[in-house]
């Protein structure tokens, strides 16, 4: 954090109100003095997360991440600290200008592909790029929609970009590893006679390429970037970045396949959509959409393929929580296609009639069924029975009994007693931070230190009555706390994780509000607390004086350390009565 100035900080920290700012990404519900949400960093069924606005502060009691406004926004958003601050100043109106400038050890990787991308695109638009031209336009994409989505064109040549790209200084490997170029005796353009769409991380920096053909030719439709270290096909989908306030906003998202689809439904006016890009939903898409808290409508294909994707990707979707409904778009291979046939208006109807992901199971287990006979309705209802026992949805296992019972003449009893009702959905791969094992003196000193962060009173009773604790971690912090107030002269607990955010020590300090959050301030309390430090201080000093008096032979010397160590044993004691 060097070169940035705190009281710029600790002023939009204090300018910002962790509840709205919060409350942007995720929702809140008041619960008296505090506000509750589900937990955007772990996989979190019930609300485990509280926010003080009092405070300034978050801590989610199962995965116990704790911090400010900032770091929220730097988790949530997955970006830097110093990104983190200007999102939250934006997001409160004041300019913040560091001209501190962040280096990332791939910023070459990623100059090298927004360089690629503008070559790529000004390339379209040459006389190179005209058929390429022609063949977007019979597709219906307009130069407006070119120009939103950077597309552009890669030319029909060995090494065009891979020389321009020497030529500017970047080396033969650094290309090879962004997936630009490869090697095969010289290196050569990987991207050859194509039409190129760049792909954007979550935070929108270029980081590869998907480029298809535009001429009937035996080759493959797309070729993309392959995985590089900054382009990691598992944690990106097309279009995230672009579409992610928007659904927020909606409180939906659409998941299509193809980047075409989403380019398609984006510009007519649906922005609120990203494409897996024709593979299955990681773990790591997963938690990007969950981190928007939004319905995810799935809209696949409408092929054997796209219902395969549906049930594949609804599956992982359902078991991670995520409320989800499904589209299966029909006179049309895909939403592109519908919509260029219809219309948005249709296309938005319907989005709005996609049905639940259960009521899309229902129906596809119907497929290739002849429910007139007794075998296949058998194994339809053995289908739907095991569905059921994933569902702790009262309400609907009792409608589809009910559908069942009547529709095939099955007694209700039968059906109910398959169903098991199942607990909970249970709360898989916490990232729990290992328990740290503190004595009970560190204990003690931990909640000393979360109110000297609370009161300044705090603060000036433990500079008269101790001065120091005798504890390497928590002496320094004590110091630091000290030290804030002595410069600034207030003290404020969210402003001070700021200052302390590049101290080693700062997990140390999250831990310490996370596990006392909940303590109510009290001076009597306190006071009890500092006298047991007192004591510990004083065991401390015995212990050193029994060490010394070891390695001294003068019999005086020895006596007098005894007498010492007698003096503190009893203002040892008037400390243990007080
Ligand atoms: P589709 O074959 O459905 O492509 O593949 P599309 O989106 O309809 O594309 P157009 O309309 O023919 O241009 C869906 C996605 O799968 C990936 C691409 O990301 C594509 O958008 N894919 C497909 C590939 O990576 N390689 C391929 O050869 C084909
Ligand atoms: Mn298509």
């Amino acid at each position: 954090m060097a070169g940035l100035a705190n009281e710029e900080i600790n002023r939009i920290q204090q300018a910002a109100n962790i509840v709205e700012i919060i409350g942007s990404y995720v929702n809140l519900e008041k619960q008296g003095k505090n506000y509750f949400c589900i937990c955007p960093f772990h996989d979190d069924h019930n609300p485990s997360m509280s926010v003080s606005e009092e405070k300034g502060l978050y801590t989610c009691f199962v995965c116990h991440k704790t911090g400010n406004v900032f770091s929220f926004v730097r988790d949530f958003e997955n970006v830097s600290f110093i990104e983190a601050v200007k999102i939250v100043a934006s997001k409160v109106g004041i300019e913040f200008e560091t001209g501190y400038k962040e280096t990332n050890k791939y910023d070459k990787h990623y100059e090298a592909i927004e360089l690629a991308l503008k070559f790529y695109q000004n390339n379209l638009k040459s006389e190179d790029g005209k058929k390429a031209r022609e063949y977007l336009k019979r597709r219906g994409i307009t130069d407006e929609i070119i120009e939103e989505f950077n597309i552009g064109f890669a030319p029909n040549s060995y090494d065009t970009i891979t020389k321009l790209l020497i030529n500017k200084g970047f080396d033969e490997e650094l290309l090879i590893s962004t997936g630009l170029a490869a090697r095969n005796n010289t290196v050569y353009d990987l991207f050859r006679n194509r039409i190129t769409f760049p792909i954007h991380n979550p935070q929108g920096k270029p980081v590869g390429f998907s480029s298809r053909i535009y001429e009937d030719v035996n080759e493959a439709k797309y070729i993309n970037t392959k995985e590089t270290a900054i382009f990691k096909k598992g944690k990106i989908l097309f279009n995230y970045h672009r579409a992610q306030n928007e659904a927020r906003r909606l409180k939906y998202l659409l998941v299509v396949e193809g980047q075409m689809d989403a380019i398609r439904v984006y510009s007519s006016g649906i922005k609120n959509v990203v494409a897996t890009m024709g593979t299955a939903l990681t773990e790591d898409h997963i938690k990007l959409l969950k981190k928007l808290n939004v319905k995810i409508v799935l809209c696949m294909d409408n092929d054997e393929a796209g219902e395969k994707a549906t049930i594949q990707n609804g599956e992982a979707l359902s078991q991670a929580g995520v409320d989800l409904a499904v589209l299966r778009i029909s006179d049309a291979k895909d939403p592109d296609e519908y919509i260029l046939k219809h219309s948005k208006d249709e296309f938005v109807d319907a989005i709005n009639n996609a049905v639940t992901y259960f009521d899309f199971k229902l129906n596809y287990f119907k497929k290739d069924k002849n429910l007139n006979k007794v075998e296949d309705v058998s194994k339809y209802i053995n289908q739907i029975v095991k569905e059921l026992n994933k569902s702790n949805d009262e309400v609907l296992i009792d409608l589809t009994v009910n559908e069942l019972s009547s529709q095939y003449g099955i007694d209700k009893n039968v059906l109910l007693n398959q169903i098991i009702k199942v607990e909970a959905p249970k709360i898989t791969k916490i990232e729990q931070k290992k328990e740290k094992k503190l004595s009970k003196n560190q204990r003690l000193a931990s909640i000393l230190l979360y109110y000297m962060m609370n009161d300044t009173k705090y603060i000036k009773l433990y500079e008269q009555e101790l001065g120091y604790i005798p504890d390497d971690n928590y002496g320094e912090i004590a110091n630091d706390i000290l030290a804030f107030f002595l410069k600034y002269n207030y003290i404020n607990i969210a402003d001070f994780i700021t200052y302390e955010i590049s101290k080693e020590y700062y997990e140390n300090v999250l831990d310490i509000i996370d596990t006392n959050i909940k303590v109510e301030l009290n001076d009597a309390e306190y006071v009890g607390i500092i006298n047991k430090i007192k004591i510990w201080i004083d065991e401390n000093k015995i212990n050193e004086l029994k060490e010394k008096v070891k390695s001294i032979s003068d019999i005086n010397e020895q006596l007098k350390i005894a007498d010492e160590i007698a003096k503190i044993k009893k203002r040892m004691c008037q400390n243990e009565e007080s």
